[in-house]
């Protein structure tokens, strides 16, 4: 899910550290490693989804491009949430996790301490003490710190990933990327042409019949089966968006086995006219969303009481993000 995405740059220990209170509880662990064949450093902490679909050419050409080395960036349509950019990395990761014998970091770049978030990471994922002051007793940046990480970076050898989830500000992450190739890095953003220099693969929304297959897999085929014209225009009115397919999906999903996907289409629309009538008689500043924007915050009024917390939590990035 998203919110915990977002927060969950480490491990426990991470937690710990957070609230000035590191102990550090991983020694007896890492002592314990013979030298030479520790693991590589990986902090993934997301399963991805059950329901994964489509985006078999996305994941083939990130490979492709990846292994040139340089810097990919992954970019949404129209800077929309909820397309499946950071799915899409987890995928990868979990697809190609032995293309990295150097290691996997990911880090938000939401947040805006990046830098620390790589030393941190250098330091509980590596075991390594980052100096704070160079030999002359001159105390270091924290772009010289991270600078340091990368060079420092063990294992000493074989190709590391370092992820930047939902870079928002490539000025702010520029001073910190790494330089050898060794390191490659993926970004995920919601703009398009963030900079000239890097090279986008453009995430566009679900076809139809992947669309289908996702909600099959939520809702269960015997339903789909029913309905199956209900099902390719509930498909198409959430606008083929993963988000607002999971939204439904998990709201049907619980409602009992003689729930009909039409009369959910129905309260869906009632409840976008409902929407509109709401933004017409307020600002209007609504009136430019499209058609999947605004089905997607119907369905997130519609749903909002029966969501999971976590769920809530993306519908409430969605709802700030556009
Ligand atoms: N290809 C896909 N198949 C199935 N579910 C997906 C797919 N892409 C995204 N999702 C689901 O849709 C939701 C939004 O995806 P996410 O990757 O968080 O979007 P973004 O990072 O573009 O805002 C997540 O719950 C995710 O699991
Ligand atoms: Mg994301």
């Amino acid at each position: 899910m998203s919110g915990d995405r977002t927060t969950n740059t480490g491990g426990g220990n991470y937690n710990e550290r957070i609230e000035g209170h590191y102990i550090d509880n991983r020694q007896t662990y890492i002592n314990n490693v013979t030298p030479g064949k520790q693991n590589p450093p990986n902090n993934l902490q997301f399963s991805g989804t059950a329901n994964f679909v489509g985006r078999q050419y996305e994941l083939t050409l990130l490979r492709d491009r990846l292994q040139l080395a340089g810097t990919v960036a992954l970019t949404a349509v129209a800077g929309m949430g909820g397309v499946g950019k950071t799915e899409l990395a987890i995928q990868y990761v979990k697809k190609y996790e032995y293309d990295y014998p150097g290691g996997i970091c990911w880090l938000s770049a939401r947040e805006s301490d990046l830098a620390a978030n790589i030393v941190q990471f250098a330091q509980l994922y590596m075991n390594l003490e980052v100096p704070q002051q160079d030999f002359r007793g001159r105390a270091l940046s924290l772009t010289e710190q991270v600078e340091w990480c990368w060079q420092h970076w063990q294992p000493p050898e074989g190709v590391a990933l370092i992820i930047l989830d939902d870079v928002t500000d490539i000025a702010s992450c520029r001073d910190f990327l790494p330089k050898a190739n060794r390191h490659r890095v993926l970004m995920t953003t919601r703009w398009r042409n963030l900079n000239p220099n890097l090279e986008e693969i453009s995430l566009d929304l679900l076809s139809p019949q992947e669309a289908l297959q996702l909600l099959t897999a939520l809702v269960g085929n015997k339903r789909v089966q029913k309905e199956q014209l209900a099902a390719q225009e509930l498909c198409e009115w959430l606008g083929y968006l993963p988000l607002g397919l999971e939204l439904v999906g998990r709201y049907v999903a619980k409602k009992p086995p003689n729930y009909k996907l039409a009369q959910m289409l129905e309260r869906l629309e009632a409840q976008r006219l409902e929407n509109e009538a709401i933004n017409r008689s307020s600002s209007g500043m609504q009136q430019s969303l499209s058609t999947a924007q605004s089905g997607i915050l119907a369905a997130f009024e519609l749903s909002w009481q029966k969501l999971t917390p976590a769920t809530q939590l993306i519908a409430a990035l969605l709802r700030n993000e556009d």
